[in-house]
């Protein structure tokens, strides 16, 4: 097992790539702490994973909301002696193109996928330094590297992600700490169930492995940046993405 007794806190861990990823997570002997502002869903999911065997419980959480984000790491580093991973995955889109976007989707998408980002970790930062050694991994997007149609805010907030990711690589890679980002394609979650099937089958189209990512996808990305078969690794955007963007 590759995370055994490791205390790994993934936001967005209710639903799709992050739930795929507290599963794994959990199954290679991590303490999971899943962090979602989705109560039912969360509730739900703990508790069916702890039913197999895990050890994964639910924080319902607003990651946009600084102070209950610093409430919630307290609690978590209290209740497991500490935290040793955080994978920064929680993320909304709120598409719509450029002259139709308002102010409020703007505002809210930054809001979660970067503000939230800045708040969890500068909240579990001083947990990794006290164990000296610690995994930060950061969701972005292809979104963030290349732009997408409609996508102004999402667009801008991954893009975002990989400048703190790369920013804080270099600022706690001497205290043991490695700071790397995922930037998945697009991936089979409620996140793009709302998309048109022509759509989808024209996406499909243009991904070399000739299919949507699945959840697990990016979890085993995920597990690769948490675990120390990458303590070399750092500053770097991993794209799981089938090779939509080269
Ligand atoms: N699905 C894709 O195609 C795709 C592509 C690129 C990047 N991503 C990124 O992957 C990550 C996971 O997305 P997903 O596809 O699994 O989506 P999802 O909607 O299935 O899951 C996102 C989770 O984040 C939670 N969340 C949303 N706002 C929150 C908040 N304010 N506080 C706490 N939790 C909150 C949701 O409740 C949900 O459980 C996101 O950062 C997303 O931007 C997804």
């Amino acid at each position: 097992m590759k995370l055994t007794e490791k205390v790994a806190v993934i936001t967005g861990g209710a639903n799709g790539i992050g739930l795929a990823a507290s599963e794994l997570f959990a199954k290679e002997g991590a303490k999971v702490a899943m962090v979602d502002f989705d109560e039912v869903s969360g509730v739900e999911k703990a508790s069916e994973l702890r039913s197999q065997g895990l050890t994964v419980e639910f924080f319902q959480v607003d990651v946009s909301s600084e102070e209950s984000v610093h409430a919630v790491m307290e609690r978590i580093a209290a209740k497991w002696d500490g935290i040793d991973i955080l994978i920064n995955n929680a993320g909304i889109t709120r598409d719509a193109m450029l002259h139709k976007l308002s102010s409020s989707d703007f505002k809210r998408v930054l809001d979660v996928n970067v503000n939230g980002v800045f708040y969890c970790t500068q909240a579990v930062v001083p947990y990794l330094v006290e164990k000296g050694k610690g995994k930060i991994i950061n969701t972005s997007s292809v979104s963030g590297t290349y732009g997408n149609v409609g996508q102004t805010n999402y667009a801008a907030a991954k893009a975002a992600v990989i400048g703190m990711t790369k920013t804080w690589a270099k600022e706690l890679g001497r205290k043991g700490i490695n700071v790397n980002a995922v930037a998945p394609g697009f991936t089979e979650t409620s996140m793009v169930a709302s998309v048109p099937e022509k759509v989808i089958e024209q996406m499909i189209a243009m991904v070399p492995m000739q299919r949507l990512g699945k959840p697990k996808d990016i979890a085993n990305a995920y597990l690769f940046l948490a675990s120390d078969d990458s303590d070399y690794v750092n500053g770097t955007v991993l794209h799981v993405d089938g090779g939509i963007m080269m």
